[in-house]
């Protein structure tokens, strides 16, 4: 059975770079492609929604700022999946998911039994000096399998 590479992508250089080496290898391995982003969802704490209820606020902006990070990742994910098709390479497929980005990609590699995880060392947050965002510092404290973190 072909090997299965799972890569993160954000957007960001960095994770186009992970792209970029994926497909390569993956094209040179016939494995076979499984992009994913995951659209952050920091669920409000209990205590907060009971005070914005009791005060009469509206969870409508909330609702409405999780919306369009949705559509951002969808476009994510379309994009990235274009990139790489447009190499000549159709072996990958692309999903969006919703919750903490490290969690989330740690339970896809653990549900698809990827063979290895492609993401980049930083992404979009500007943290000059840093060597690896949090997602990457997670990933490599818990990945169920080989992680390249590309740089
Ligand atoms: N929401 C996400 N969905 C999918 N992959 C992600 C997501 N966020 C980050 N990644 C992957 O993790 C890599 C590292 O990004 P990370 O978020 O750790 O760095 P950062 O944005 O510079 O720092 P931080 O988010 O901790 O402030 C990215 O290049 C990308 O491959
Ligand atoms: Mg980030």
């Amino acid at each position: 059975m072909n090997e299965k590479y799972l890569v993160a992508v954000d957007g960001s250089e960095h994770g186009w770079k992970a792209l970029d080496l994926a497909a390569k290898l993956a094209g040179a391995s016939d494995a076979e492609l499984i992009l994913l982003h995951v659209v952050p969802h920091e669920p409000m704490p209990d205590g907060l929604a009971q005070f914005a209820k009791a005060e009469g606020l509206s969870m409508a902006e909330e609702r409405g700022r999780y919306h369009e990070g949705r559509r951002i990742g969808d476009q994510i994910v379309r994009q990235a999946e274009a990139r790489v098709r447009k190499s000549g390479f159709e072996r990958v497929s692309s999903r969006v998911e919703e919750g903490s980005p490290a969690d989330r990609i740690v339970a896809v590699a653990e549900g698809d039994g990827t063979d290895m995880i492609f993401l980049g060392s930083r992404g979009l947050s500007d943290l000059k000096g840093l060597l690896m965002g949090s997602v990457s510092h997670k990933l490599m404290h818990l990945a169920p399998c080989t992680c390249v973190v590309v740089k």
